[in-house]
């Protein structure tokens, strides 16, 4: 199995647009210490030629210019005038960053789309989505814990975790930390290795870290350092839990909850801007290398 990391950044990516905050600013004056992101999406293959694209970020173009293993192939087949080693999509939730990306993948290019009912509803009933043609793209919703091999050797399954809804279908009171279709994590397995992604999470029950014990990579939500980073940069008035993230640090943040357990490399993905550990070198980013976690970049590649 071989893991590409196309977006390492949480939505909005790193330097957002518009952002001032202290670690923008940074990128904004040209510190070498920090290095742009993109938004949130991996891809995974176990074969070196069907690639499984796990979310579909807005920035998924200009991901694929810069990685050779995801451009259609010349020598694959002469007569071939449309071909995407990107067999498969799956997406985790239907936020923005994770699937405004299907838009760039509408140029009649076959490919199965998996999500579960929920999140693949969301998009249905989206309009704008239906520009990816139905002759060429197979919606296949898939059930929790059941496996399904998306591309030749890769099996994967999807699993809940403490989430919400995404934010424009926010509406009233929102349950965030509920556990249902709108949010899951993913399990990849190929040749014996194992690794899980889980991009956005509430907080970790028992039973999620339970389910990773024993993984050879964990690819964990690295969203924000401090649960009220936002507000501490004043870029905000969320707090990264009422965003359906959790902290990386304080009680019951994604270093404690998964201390002692059994996993190989541990990853953190989905980077918000204002994360301090995204800048190198800072205690921030030293305080998770001393806890045994790594910073996830751009084309940054894991082999389980
Ligand atoms: C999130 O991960 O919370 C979302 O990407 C936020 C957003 O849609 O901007
Ligand atoms: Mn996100
Ligand atoms: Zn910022």
């Amino acid at each position: 199995m071989r893991l590409f990391i196309l977006g390492s950044a949480a939505g909005g990516g790193f330097p957002q647009w518009n952002c001032l905050c202290h670690v923008c600013r940074l990128h904004w004056s040209g510190d070498p210490r920090v290095t742009a992101r993109s938004q949130s999406s991996i891809a995974a293959t176990a074969d070196g030629v069907h690639w499984l694209l796990l979310n579909a970020s807005p920035d998924l173009r200009a991901q694929i210019m810069a990685s050779p293993p995801l451009m259609p192939s010349c020598g694959a087949d002469d007569a071939a005038r449309r071909a995407s080693p990107i067999a498969a999509v799956l997406v985790t939730n239907g936020d923005v960053d994770h699937v405004a990306g299907l838009l760039t993948l509408r140029e009649k290019q076959a490919f199965d789309l998996y999500g579960t009912e929920g999140v693949l509803g969301v998009i249905a009933d989206n309009p704008v989505y239906s520009v990816m043609d139905p002759a060429c793209v197979t919606t296949r919703p898939v059930q929790m814990e059941q496996p399904f091999e998306p591309v030749p050797g890769l099996t994967v399954e999807i699993f809940p975790v403490p989430g919400k809804v995404p934010l424009y279908l926010e509406r009233g009171e929102i349950d965030v930390g509920a556990e249902g279709d709108m949010t899951v994590g993913v399990r990849l397995s190929a040749g014996g290795r194992t690794a899980f992604y889980v991009p956005g999470c509430a907080f970790v029950p028992e039973h999620l870290a339970a389910r990773v014990a024993g993984a050879d990579v964990l690819l964990f939500d690295g969203t924000v350092f401090v649960d009220d980073e936002m507000q501490r940069a004043g870029v905000g008035a969320k707090t990264g839990r009422r965003m359906g993230h959790m902290p990386m640090t304080g009680e019951g943040g994604s270093i404690d909850a998964f201390d002692g357990r059994d996993v190989g490399d541990r990853v953190y993905i989905h980077i918000n801007n204002t994360n301090p550990v995204l800048i190198e070198g800072s205690d921030e980013r030293r305080a998770v290398e001393a806890a045994g976690w790594r910073v996830a970049h751009d084309g940054m590649e894991i082999v389980p």
